[in-house]
């Protein structure tokens, strides 16, 4: 999946030669058809937009019924007050994440040329949607890599219920991608990690919903977390495709979001000033990093297991995408993305702590005064909340010893959004008590 020159390649149309729509509310004319599963799936309703592969080769298994809710105590808590906060939910996605959207244009290339088996490295959502798009399509056989101990429980259930094979690697997401992309070389499997320009086609319906759900209106600011940087790389392309083909006027800001303990893209962008640099950012600064990370011995470390990263393959695309959309880079800590986690849990639709840190980072940039208090806000919930609940439960927990194993291990100090749980003996005067007591 690289050029010879070394970097990843990149999908190009030559827009003049495919049939494209005058306007965006074109698409709007898909829903009447939505019996038919193209007119139906969230990517594939916008076909035209990714055109690469013909109508009877696109998989879809239903995924990007997703959506955009106006979240009005989120918003509070993140400082929007005169202007709009929404929450775009990715957790609907059929695996529970945003990546269905990449698979499913993964696959239709997969198909296009007739690979039998496909594999990634994951953190846990590209390996629960690759292992589900293998289980309902039975197009091809899911081989997954995963660092040992480092995926969440919801996500490692998932590989295992639909039957990838499932392959722990002693050693962390880092490990398992250098990994998978040798294994793949060699066994001519089919790699569908973020390096794969396909799944960036189908990411980038994420923003076409996000538009289609505002009325087509451009919002100020698309806040996103930021762990390979597949999904800021293909927003970034979204919206300049958009943008080249007369459909929209102008692009939101782009503020893709770093966990503390995996903060590659903050350092480098924020710190170092790596820039896309008309194609040609400096590699010596990302050279010198890493080597400044292997010297020191330093691993990515976050209870956002989904952004433990520290070598994010898509950085070039990602350069890009925050040089089109005058981007921000901002790392927010544990404790900031447990908390707008329960945040989310409590006035949005719940999320995992990786999807959260977008909530934390807004917050942050509010607080600095680089969103303003009076702008439309869209912050990208990537998975579901089911996703962790090892997370959610030591958060909210009365139980001391069990928030130190899990959070205050982490440097996590209180959860002053806990709903701790009521323990009442059985009986039923002292269940009413504690009822009449606490609501
Ligand atoms: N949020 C969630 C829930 C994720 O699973 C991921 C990435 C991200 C954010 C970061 O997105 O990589 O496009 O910058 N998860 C990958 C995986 C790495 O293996 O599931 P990104």
């Amino acid at each position: 999946m690289a050029c010879r020159c070394g970097q990843l390649l990149d999908v190009a149309y030559d827009w003049d030669r495919v049939e494209r729509p005058a306007s965006l509310d074109w698409f709007e004319t898909k829903w009447s058809r939505r019996q038919e599963p193209l007119a139906f799936s969230g990517v594939w309703r916008f076909r035209e937009l990714l055109p690469f592969a013909p109508p009877e080769m696109a998989v879809t298994i239903g995924e990007g019924q997703t959506l955009l809710q106006k979240a009005s105590t989120v918003a509070k808590y993140v400082g929007i007050d005169r202007g709009a906060l929404y929450l775009q939910y990715e957790g609907m996605n059929p695996s529970g994440s945003f990546k269905d959207n990449g698979m499913s244009a993964a696959f239709t290339h997969a198909r296009m040329i007739g690979a039998r088996r496909a594999a990634c490295a994951s953190t846990g959502n590209t390996s629960a949607s690759l292992a589900l798009y293998c289980a309902v399509t039975r197009l091809m056989k899911g081989i997954i890599f995963i660092g040992s101990g480092k995926i969440s429980y919801g996500k490692l259930s998932q590989a295992l219920d639909y039957g990838a094979l499932t392959v722990q690697i002693a050693g962390d997401f880092d490990d398992a991608m250098q990994r998978v992309k040798e294994v793949s070389a060699q066994l001519g499997i089919y790699l569908v990690n973020s390096v794969n320009p396909f799944r960036l086609e189908g990411q980038k319906t994420i923003m076409y919903r996000v538009l289609e759900a505002l009325g087509w209106e451009i919002p100020d600011w698309i806040v996103v977390p930021g762990g390979n940087l597949g999904n800021s790389s293909a927003f970034g392309k979204a919206f300049t495709e958009l943008k080249d083909l007369g459909l929209i006027d102008r692009v939101p800001r782009l503020a893709i979001i770093n966990a503390v303990g995996a903060n590659t893209l903050y350092e480098l962008y924020e710190r170092r000033g790596l820039r896309w640099n008309g194609g040609r950012p400096d590699q010596s600064i990302v050279d010198g990093y890493y080597v400044e990370l292997d010297a020191s011995g330093k691993r990515a470390d976050t209870i956002a297991s989904a952004i433990e990263i520290n070598r994010p393959v898509n950085l070039n695309k990602c350069l890009r995408a925050l040089e089109v959309c005058d981007g921000v880079v901002r790392e927010v800590t544990e404790q900031e993305i447990l908390d707008a986690k329960a945040q989310v849990g409590a006035g949005g639709l719940g999320c995992e702590p990786a999807s959260a840190a977008s909530v934390a980072g807004a917050k942050q940039l509010v607080a600095e005064g680089v969103i303003g208090r009076d702008d439309r806000v869209v912050c990208i919930l990537t998975g579901h909340q089911l996703k962790d609940p090892t997370a959610t439960v030591a958060y909210h927990t009365t139980d001391q010893e069990q928030f130190n194993k899990v959070l205050g291990s982490r440097g996590v100090k209180r959860a002053a959004f806990a709903n701790r749980a009521v323990t009442v003996s059985n009986n039923l005067d002292e269940i009413v008590k504690a009822i009449q007591l606490y609501s």
